[in-house]
């Protein structure tokens, strides 16, 4: 299949009227944003994918910026960013295929794509967004500030271009980012778009998922077998077969009757629930949801200004206008009696806003929001559908802060927006039980991150199709490494939790999991990281040298933070061709493995000279036990010495961002032949724990 996009009319006597921008603006250090000269006198939509919106800080410095041109072709406005050969381009949010992105035509725009390959033309989220690491390993980024679907076309240069039933608004600006480095790139993103809140630790454990664990005693039954095999898992989850009827924020009266003590018994075994809510809401008079947001004026209207309805799972639903504050504070305050059944963490999905019985399963373009002046007044569908899903969850989140404002709240969205890892994590939708999904879990994953969103993962084993014990286990062995661990299956497909697929796969999901535990200190102090920095937890290996242009195609292998390397092998039997393996970064990189054994299934680790990370013990659920012993894997540089740095808190709540945390830098080396671990310093007002601490150098 090759992608559908928006063809181009190309008229050889009318070449394009490329033009520059005479006096762009500086929005922050080599921050600056362009216009299209013939539109810089209409004032600039808003654009909700920043945290604030940016300060104009007068004229930007001439001639050391990347230069985007501004066009009308083939009646489409477009917008060229031209550039040098050896620039390799990533981000673009959430793409199938290949890491590097150089080549390709996609669309940015919301769509429900159910097992999906290159040739559908978008997936479930919207970022206008590339990063270009250019021969040199210096970089920029181009936003492209609008919520209007659009192509980005990297088949040779950056190219954008907009749809074409787009009219009577400006040409979208293009906001460049000039940096040293592509990290460097990624920070001024997230001073721009904010940064990904710290989420609860037991939202870094591993999900056990399925559509659907039914009745309540199945839910109970399966998360059993977990603790009574040996199994580390903190979450379970709950798809739409647990309402009634599939009208959201119900409960069936017979498979669910008890929500409450169903949660109870869960949490009294070291489980985490999270639920599922849908935006569509069953168009039925009598169902006290429906009719609240039909009294209050809350759902989408059609053209002619009728409440619209749409085919999802419960039949005709109407859809939440979240780009009003008056309807995201009615779907917020819904949550309140939803979370007081002792649910943990919400799973929003459909939201792109997903409609069974239209074409690419999109409401119709015309369909009216009443968006607030703040996201740019009233406007049809066409303009908003990019961020409705966005929306949605930044309504799910403030619902969930203001019913239980002393934890932290979970989200996971399948739908989003550049910026929106400010209110949720995601995961990559339904992808399939293959080797070649098995490999863009690595590389969707490390585009996002790229695309300033550092958690997510994808559904580990493949939504659709069977699995078979070698892929379910090579999947949970990649799977457990990346920021958001959780398996998750299509209904009437075979059982997939570990156990059920012979011994040998469920000996190695049972390793994959204990590293995951094992390394979970380290990954918490990435996530917090991530927090201040806006990081990706996952990192493409080129991050270990950016001009090392071996490393800029390697998507089979990744780094966790800048210290440990995860080498997975991925190998080929979906006939697309050989599997290779990529290069190693230069450098020392020791072998590391953090549990008794290892499987030729598992991805190799590796620690970086002069590093150590944090591990901790086995455990069942992040909070079974204290971090005790703490154990420090060291790969020594030439002088003998490993630095790391190991974050801790409460693991829930805010009592963190009041100082009650530990940020402790260890540094370890060898003196008079002995290793010497110091703790070179520490922020916070925790105290040390008393612990022992065990030195294991590679
Ligand atoms: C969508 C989701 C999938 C879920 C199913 C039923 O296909 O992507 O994860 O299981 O809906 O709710």
């Amino acid at each position: 299949m090759t992608p559908i996009t928006w063809p181009v009319r190309r008229d050889p006597h009318h070449m394009p009227q490329w033009r520059r921008d005479p006096c762009p603006v500086l929005l922050g250090d080599r921050i600056v944003r362009f216009r299209d000269p013939r539109d810089a006198h209409l004032p600039l939509p808003p654009f909700p994918a920043y945290a604030q919106p940016p300060r104009d800080l007068g004229p930007a410095p001439r001639g050391s910026m990347v230069e985007p041109r501004f066009a009308r072709v083939g009646g489409r406005q477009t917008l060229l960013v031209p550039i040098r050969r050896g620039t390799s381009l990533y981000g673009t949010g959430e793409q199938p295929g290949p890491l590097r992105r150089n080549g390709t035509r996609r669309l940015i725009r919301t769509t429900d794509s159910v097992e999906y390959d290159e040739g559908v033309p978008a997936l479930y989220q919207a970022h206008p967004w590339v990063l270009a690491v250019r021969d040199d390993g210096s970089a920029f980024g181009v936003i492209v500030e609008t919520t209007y679907p659009c192509e980005v076309d990297l088949t040779r240069h950056i190219v954008f271009r907009f749809d074409p039933r787009m009219t009577g608004v400006p040409m979208p600006a293009a906001t460049v980012i000039e940096r040293d480095s592509p990290m460097a790139v990624l920070e001024a993103l997230a001073d721009l778009t904010g940064r990904m809140p710290l989420p609860p630790k037991w939202s870094l454990g591993f999900q056990q998922s399925r559509w659907s664990y039914e009745p309540a005693s199945r839910v109970l039954d399966v998360c059993r077998t977990f603790r009574q095999r040996w199994l580390p898992c903190d979450v379970v989850w709950l798809d739409i077969d647990y309402m009634d009827g599939f009208r959201i924020f119900t409960f069936d009266p017979s498979k669910f009757a008890d929500p409450a003590g169903l949660n109870r018994d869960l949490h009294a075994i070291g489980f985490r629930t999270v639920w599922m809510i849908d935006p569509g809401i069953k168009a039925e008079p009598g169902y006290r949801v429906y009719d609240a947001g039909a009294a209050g004026d809350h759902f989408v209207k059609d053209r002619a200004g009728a409440e619209y309805h749409g085919r999802v799972w419960p039949g005709a639903c109407a859809f939440p206008d979240y780009t009003r504050a008056s309807a995201r504070a009615w779907w917020s305050a819904l949550y309140t009696d939803f979370l007081s059944h002792g649910v943990d963490g919400v799973w929003n999905d459909m939201n792109e806003p997903a409609v069974f019985d239209q074409v690419w399963k999109m409401m119709p373009h015309d369909n009216q929001h009443e968006a607030d002046a703040d996201l740019g007044g009233p406007g049809d569908h066409l303009r908003y559908r990019n961020i409705y899903g966005m929306l949605m969850v930044r309504a799910t989140r403030e619902g969930i802060v203001a019913a239980r404002p002393e934890r932290r709240p979970f989200v996971l969205t399948r739908s989003n927006f550049l910026g929106g890892h400010r209110y949720a994590a995601t995961w990559t939708g339904d992808n399939a039980a293959s080797y070649t999904h098995m490999a863009w879990s690595i590389s969707m994953i490390l585009n996002l991150g790229l695309s300033g969103q550092p958690f997510c993962g994808p559904d580990i084993g493949g939504f659709i199709g069977e699995t078979s014990p070698e892929l379910f286990a090579r999947w949970m062995g990649i799977g457990t490494l990346l920021p958001f661990a959780r398996s998750h299956k299509v209904k009437g497909s075979l059982p997939h939790e570990p156990w059920t697929r012979g011994n040998e796969c469920e000996h190695v999901s049972r390793l994959a999991l204990e590293r995951r535990y094992r390394l979970m200190p380290y990954l918490y102090t990435l996530f917090h990281e991530s927090s201040l920095t806006g990081w990706p937890v996952a990192r493409p290996l080129f991050f270990a040298d950016p001009r090392d242009q071996r490393l800029r195609d390697a998507g089979d292998s990744f780094l966790l933070g800048d210290a440990l390397l995860v080498r997975c092998e991925l190998p080929e039997r979906d006939g697309r061709g050989a599997a290779h393996r990529s290069p190693m970064p230069a450098g020392v990189w020791k072998r590391l493995e953090p549990t008794r054994e290892t499987h030729r299934w598992l991805p190799e680790l590796y620690l970086r000279g002069g590093s150590l990370v944090p591990a901790g013990p086995i455990m069942q659920h992040v909070d079974q036990h204290p971090t005790d012993p703490l154990t420090l894997y060291c790969a020594l540089d030439a002088d003998g010495s490993a630095v790391g740095r190991l974050y801790e808190d409460a693991g829930d709540g805010f009592a963190f961002q009041r100082g009650e945390f530990r940020l402790t830098t260890f540094l370890v080396h060898r003196s008079n032949g002995r290793l010497k671990v110091e703790e070179t310093e520490a922020e916070g007002s925790l105290a040390a724990p008393r612990r022992t601490i065990e030195i294991v150098e590679l």
